[in-house]
């Protein structure tokens, strides 16, 4: 199977966890994109009654062209369920997300979640975190000089810019800084070191933050239960 098969695969497997009524977190990305395809098709053919709760402007606008019902975080009072994607998670279920510039609304949604479920295929399965790089959402103000305490520290940072060389934007109109550090061997203390730095809104670690994760496989979906 492709990547995309696989990601198709765990997409489709996620929506069987919605039920009616439910308020749901809809992530963002290739995986997720699926995943909310599928539960267009549910919502149009079982006419479920369903909030969806955004991580992103691309995902809001897809879900309401399927004609899914969404609300801003701020618009629910609670969330039963998130569904996300995730770009590297280790043995121990910690995370990196941000690979699509938008972990900080994600994280948001997340932290917001009574449930939290990661959808990957099996290359986002690590031992170690860290080989993906690590994302931080930053205020443009300072940002440069705040490049430079990264780059002392060797956190090895890169600005995420487009094809013609601009600054990638996020959906709160902040710039993108990626670490390029290679293994993270204690994700914990680098999550304090980064949240103690002025001018990074997040930073792309999700620590103990997800209740199962579906992996797609050759075999099918491995469903594997994290706390
Ligand atoms: C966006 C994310 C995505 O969930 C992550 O990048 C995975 O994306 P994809 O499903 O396209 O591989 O964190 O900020």
């Amino acid at each position: 199977m492709t990547q995309n098969e696989l990601k198709e695969l765990v997409g489709k497997a996620a929506v069987d966890f919605i039920e009616d009524e439910m308020i749901v977190g809809l992530g963002t990305g290739s995986t997720v994109k699926y995943m909310v395809d599928f539960l267009g098709k549910r919502v149009q053919s079982e006419n479920l009654n369903i909030i969806g709760v955004p991580t992103s402007d691309r995902t809001a606008k897809q879900a309401r062209d399927l004609g899914i019902t969404v609300k801003n975080v701020d618009e629910v009072d609670h969330i039963d369920l998130t569904i996300d994607g995730a770009d590297q998670i280790d043995k121990n279920f910690q995370g990196i997300k941000g690979g699509g510039a938008a972990h900080l609304w994600e994280k948001i949604v997340a932290i917001n979640s009574t449930k939290n479920m990661w959808i990957v295929d099996e290359s986002k399965m690590a031992d170690k975190l860290g080989s993906f790089p690590l994302p931080l959402e930053v205020i443009p103000y300072g940002s440069t000089q705040l490049f430079k305490r990264l780059e002392q520290k060797g956190y090895q940072p890169k600005f995420r810019k487009d094809a013609n060389d601009e600054f990638i934007l996020t959906d709160s109109k902040n710039y993108v800084i990626d670490l390029h550090m290679g293994e993270i061997k204690d994700p914990f203390a680098l999550a304090k070191d980064l949240d103690s730095m002025t001018g990074i809104v997040e930073h792309g670690l999700f620590l103990d933050m997800v209740n199962t994760v579906i992996v797609g496989r050759e075999d099918g979906p491995e469903i594997l239960n994290a706390r």
